[in-house]
């Protein structure tokens, strides 16, 4: 068999075999095949489309690349939890604590920034000492001992997904419904949680920009949960505009510390504590109003920042950012960004926006580049608000003054203005199970 044969057919729209595909997957997880013949293949597979079939067979494949967790040893459901990307995203910062706090354990294996999105892994990094590499015994071992643990893909988890990944967020071959899938069910399947719950992301910061494709995606997810054993549901949620007003690292852990506080922003709040509660519904707490008490409930009491803070002490991290943000570093450079005119914000092109924070040097642009934990940029004004020329729209921050203008033009172009104030869709837009789709 060759790489080159297995390129040409998908180039030309053909369907692919379980053994092409393994080929393809041993091949370059072993470092056999060379990444630009792999990438070349993604391409193909992008434009031209997998069938479930091959979808599924691509999802077993990388799940068996590597090594498997098995949570046996942790008491309880153990319910996982993951996000197909957005900007501004950080609600496994919020949601992890909050369902430990609840008394479900969560194993959280979770990822760096991809395309125009972040990652939770590069966000909980802007935390000084704070570990994401851990062993599987100690991952484990925090997980029974704190009741959750966040930690990058370690070790030798769906190693196919991790060298995927990064060449996929390199070449402009994210936004696809088998490669989505087939990399966050692989990663899901491996990492051993009984119940699998997603966070499908819809519009224009998502991969998936309309409702129809997400609730699609989320479907092909919940079929290959299903199809190996293990349960799976899926909420579609708004992605529209940035999740809560902080997009960048350091400023997004700030702001996921505020809503464990009780005071982040509603969005962010709302749709935090419905993942969680879906979480405990997973996990046969009770029905979602009981639920939804819970986590109310471990916020306001204030267990749920506790359990957070136990959290980062844990992977040595420094936990007295809980109450002090000038422990974390600092940009050099911050920059308001004014409005041009009056108005109200119409809509916002977020996926720019993603873009513009990662010019400002919160993103990689090629698999190799490092990220600045301080860069990103403070939203004032969102969708449906009211802004006056000369306002002050937003805040960026840089450690590199030369990104500002490019950046800032970015970011403009990215928002536009209507003359009355647009209706703003739900957060919570749908809910799909194997019993089918529900929509909000
Ligand atoms: N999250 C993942 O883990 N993989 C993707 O392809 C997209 C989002």
């Amino acid at each position: 068999m060759r790489m080159y044969d297995i390129i040409e057919k998908k180039r030309d729209g053909k369907e692919l075999d379980y053994e092409e595909i393994k080929f393809f997957i041993k091949g370059y997880t072993q470092g056999r095949i060379p990444d630009y013949q792999a990438a070349a293949l993604l391409m193909a597979i992008f434009l031209r489309g997998m069938n479930p079939r091959e979808t599924a067979d691509l999802t077993e494949l990388m799940a068996d690349s590597g090594d498997k967790i098995d949570l046996s040893g942790i008491k309880g459901v153990k319910v996982d939890k993951h996000s197909t990307g957005g900007v501004g995203d950080k609600t496994t910062l919020v949601v992890a604590p909050i369902v430990a706090a609840c008394g479900v354990p969560v194993a959280k294996m979770s990822g760096r920034g991809l395309g125009h999105t972040g990652g939770t892994i590069d966000k909980l990094e802007s935390i000084k000492g704070f570990r994401t590499e851990l062993s599987r015994e100690e991952f484990i071992r925090n997980v029974q001992e704190v009741g959750v643990a966040i930690a990058g893909q370690t070790g030798n988890l769906a190693p196919a997904d991790k060298k995927l990944y990064a060449l996929r967020d390199a070449t402009a071959t994210v936004s696809n419904i088998s490669l989505i899938a087939s990399s966050v069910m692989s990663k899901k399947i491996a990492a051993g949680a009984d119940k699998i719950l997603l966070d499908v992301k819809t519009g224009s910061g998502a991969f998936m920009k309309t409702l129809e494709e997400s609730i699609k995606l989320a479907r092909a997810m919940v079929d290959i949960g299903e199809r190996v054993g293990r349960k799976t549901a899926a909420v579609v949620t708004d992605m529209d505009a940035p999740l809560g007003n902080a997009v960048g690292n350091s400023l997004e852990v700030m702001e996921a510390i505020d809503t464990l506080k009780g005071r982040g922003p509603s969005d962010l709040q709302e749709v935090s504590f419905e993942l969680a509660a879906r979480m405990l519904t997973l996990a046969g707490i009770g029905d979602m109003d009981f639920c939804r008490r819970k986590v109310e409930t471990a916020v306001a009491g204030g267990d749920a920042l506790e359990k957070f803070a136990r959290m980062v002490r844990r992977q040595g991290g420094d936990d007295r950012i809980i109450h002090d943000y000038s422990l974390f570093d600092k940009a050099r450079f911050e920059h308001d960004v004014l409005s041009d005119k009056d108005g109200y914000i119409q809509s916002i092109k977020t996926d720019s926006l993603g873009t513009a924070s990662m010019m400002l040097g919160a993103g990689r642009e090629t698999k190799e580049s490092s990220i600045d934990h301080s860069a990103g940029i403070l939203m004032y004004k969102k969708t449906g608000m009211e802004v006056r020329k000369g306002e002050v729209i937003a805040k960026l921050f840089t450690n590199d003054r030369d990104k500002i203008h490019e950046a800032e033009k970015v970011l403009k172009a990215s928002l536009s203005y209507s003359d009355h104030r647009p209706s703003r869709r739900p957060l919570i837009l749908a809910y799909v199970d194997s019993e089918g789709v529900k929509r909000f």
